[in-house]
């Protein structure tokens, strides 16, 4: 998988990808290929790839030996700004008052195999891996610069990161370290990204790449509902199953920066990692500093191909694979059942009614602690409010696990409430400018997670909870941006302020590493006001997230079409919730919502017992079959039936396992006289068996993949005596299952 090739070529393949660099004349790292996978290579090969054509007229004197030498038009692989490429750089690097231009020469590489998934940081894992570092130095400035490269069997992914170290006696400070840089040959293709808003997270949004800079960021100290890490660059005809996509994505969850640069010559530089706007790092003597991973995936297969990208090194290089085997449980969550007006008994009553329909978890909201009765009080108190719970929390979680359900409880642990203890004998532990100005975001500060002290103090309330009350699910919420960055502990230790955003994140990571030691069966659900947070960090340790706090199954039509892009099926956790929707106040009926809610781990938020009779039974119907189903439907293969379209009317979905398909449609409104007159080619079936269709039309694997599924008319407008289902907001399943005869 890695060859290194007269000490100057570095090749990562594996079979379905290639990743190409070598050693420019002055010793920097030049990108060669990132694609499709080229097989083994000989010198002639290498030397043909590495031919250089020159189109930079201006030269630099980089030695005595290398006078007529540009990096101007370069593919790199690590480039630094200012010495003849004027492109944006990876690095840069000051001292006092000094703009560092480093000069990065290799050194020596080393190969390891294999990774070890540590709690400490999220990153990438994976026993079958390979990882290659560059060392790289800069002699006259007494700095190093690795360089790793970590390739995956049977995936296209490629992971980076780089690491700094300052050998010198000079403090340094480190403005920008960007994880990962692809230079691309040319720049035809469409820049993806997943944008949106609060409750309307990740829609797909493309433009054409242009000379300049197409980027997009956070700088609200999470990943953001407006711009997630993930981009792609797309083939400008690509569909489903065909075209060229480059996409990149961070395992990160912070403020971060994911661009394209084109240059004069239609040459893309495509680079991702912590946002430089707001970052300064002190590198003291000794000291270094290491990015986080980026993931580099490529596909030649459109859309699905990528998601087979995607999905799968998301589920078995980042989650962990433990949540593959672990069913997970089928959740009512009282939020948008009682909002905060709740006391034991009315949740018993609903954890007793979501029993019977077969609901395994009963997920407590926001509201059990403190005195919080609306959303501006008590945040950083995580002790029970015994007005709504007499006898204790553990009374309460006692009483739900004697019903034989899980046990799951809100916390929102990065944030404390001017009224509470914590905050007025610590205001020093907030995040908060010396500025008399300040604002306050849903009357909560967020506290300082920079300082470890505030994060021991947390997990230590959080870990008496979860200890007392038998916590079996957590869910993680996040409610506010930061405001006026400013850490006071980072002040006390005179280190930059430009360290607290990514400081910050870090102190997240740890209590969610120092939790899950100490409870490593806890499932802990993440969400930053729905979607505001979904990225690979979190993956890393919440294996799914709330992804929206747009509950209808309408908006999550579009919702999930864009997130599933770049994270699979099992990340998401869907909720079926009550009409009129408590967001947009439409009416949907209760099967297109259980019918759109069931691609992932499924869930209820809703007061079950306002429900009638009919709409129960209909429920614990299609639990008891979402129970059947639940592997194929959480850890299938995901599949786009429809092409991607921004006035998106009518979605099919599947998912397949080797003996099983399931394929929704879904339609949002009817129009008049329209069909979806088409035949969809089923994938990732048997050609020499047969399937069924519900349970009814037998038809060969091979019919199914070539010929396709008809769609039969079951949205017909055009004539509505042969439609099956007719009116807005509608849906149906198909379920396709081989059956034991071979042909
Ligand atoms: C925002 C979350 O996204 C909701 O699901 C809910 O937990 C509220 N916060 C509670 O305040």
């Amino acid at each position: 998988m890695l060859d290194v090739i007269d000490s100057r070529y570095f090749y990562l393949h594996n079979g379905v990808v290639s990743y190409l660099f070598d050693l420019l004349p002055n010793q920097q790292l030049e990108h060669l290929y990132y694609g499709a996978d080229l097989g083994n290579l000989d010198r002639d090969d290498l030397s043909y790839i590495s031919l250089h054509i020159n189109k930079a007229s201006g030269t630099v004197k980089f030695s005595k030996e290398i006078k007529n030498f540009s990096l101007a038009d370069r593919m790199q692989e690590y480039p630094t700004y200012g010495t003849s490429d004027f492109r944006e750089g990876a690095v840069s690097l000051e001292t006092g008052e000094t703009y560092l231009y480093p000069d990065f020469k290799y050194d020596h590489f080393k190969i390891e195999k294999g990774k070890k998934r540590e709690m400490a940081q999220p990153a990438s894992y994976g026993n079958g891996s390979e990882t290659i570092t560059i060392y790289l130095k800069d002699v006259e400035r007494q700095l190093e610069l690795e360089l790793s490269y970590s390739i995956f069997e049977n995936l296209t992914a490629i992971v980076r990161k780089a690491k700094i170290i300052n050998h010198g006696q000079q403090e340094i400070k480190v403005k920008n370290l960007q994880s990962g840089v692809l230079d691309l040959p040319n720049s035809d293709y469409n820049f993806l990204q997943l944008s949106g808003a609060w409750v309307k997270e990740r829609h797909i949004t493309t433009r054409p790449l242009t000379q300049g800079i197409t980027k997009i960021e956070s700088l609200r100290g999470a990943s953001s509902h407006q711009e997630n890490p993930f981009i792609a660059l797309v083939d400008k005809n690509v569909t489903n199953d065909t075209g060229t996509i480059y996409a990149s994505n961070l395992i990160y969850s912070g403020n971060f920066v994911s661009q394209v640069e084109v240059d004069e010559w239609g040459q893309s530089r495509l680079m991702t990692g912590i946002n430089p706007a707001t970052f300064c790092w002190k590198l003291a003597p000794n000291e270094e500093f290491c990015t986080p991973e980026s993931v580099l995936f490529y596909t030649s297969h459109g859309f699905n191909g990528l998601m087979r990208q995607t999905h799968t090194f998301a589920k078995n290089h980042v989650i962990d694979q433990k949540w593959q085997k672990q069913e997970r449980p089928i959740v009512i969550n009282n939020w948008e059942a009682t909002y905060f007006d709740f006391d034991e008994k009315k949740l018993m009553k609903l954890a007793t009614q979501a029993k019977e329909l077969g609901i395994e978890c009963f997920v407590l909201d926001d509201g059990w602690f403190g005195k919080r009765d609306s959303d501006n009080s008590s945040l950083g108190n995580w002790t029970v409010d015994t007005r709504k719970f007499p006898q204790g929390l553990a009374h309460f979680s006692g009483q739900v696990h004697r019903l034989k359900m899980k046990f799951g409880l809100w916390f929102e642990p990065e944030m404390v409430s001017p009224d509470t203890e914590l905050y007025q004998e610590h205001p020093d532990w907030i995040v908060r400018h010396p500025y008399s100005r300040y604002s306050v975001g849903r009357r909560q500060y967020v506290l300082d997670f920079a300082n470890p002290e505030v994060v021991e103090n947390i997990y230590e309330q959080m870990a008496t909870v979860i200890k007392e009350a038998k916590v079996d699910y957590i869910k993680w919420d996040m409610n506010r941006n930061i405001t006026e960055a400013y850490s006071p502990y980072l002040h006390s230790l005179n280190h930059p302020q430009g360290e607290f955003f990514h400081r910050y994140i870090q102190g997240v990571y740890q209590l969610y590493a120092k939790l899950l030691t100490t409870f490593p069966n806890l499932l802990i659900e993440g969400c930053a006001s729905g979607g505001g947070r979904f990225d690979l960090g979190i993956l890393f340790y919440s294996p799914q997230i709330w992804p929206s706090d747009d509950s209808d199954a309408a908006e999550r039509l579009d919702i999930m079409s864009g997130t599933l892009l770049a994270y699979p099926l099992s990340t998401f956790s869907n909720h079926v919730s009550a009409v009129p929707n408590d967001q947009v106040k439409r009416v949907t009926n209760l099967k297109f919502r259980q019918e759109v809610a069931c691609f992932g781990p499924l869930g209820y938020e809703l007061d079950l017992n306002k429900l009638s009779t009919t709409e129960k039974e209909e429920i614990k119907e299609w639990i008891k079959w979402y129970k059947k189903n639940r592997n194929l439907l959480v850890n299938g293969i995901f599949d786009q039936l429809l092409k991607f379209d921004p006035a998106q009317n009518v979605y099919a979905w599947s998912v397949s396992n080797s003996n099983k398909q399931i394929i929704g449609f879904y339609r949002k409104f009817a129009r008049p006289n329209e069909s979806l007159d088409q035949y969809f080619p089923l994938k990732h079936l048997n050609s020499r068996k047969q399937y069924q269709i519900n349970g009814r039309q037998t038809v060969a694997g091979r019919v199914l993949q070539k010929y396709g599924l008809r769609e039969p008319y079951q949205f017909n407008a055009s004539n509505p005596d042969t439609a099956q289902v007719s009116g807005d907001f509608q849906s149906y399943l198909y379920q396709i299952k081989a059956i034991d005869r071979k042909i």
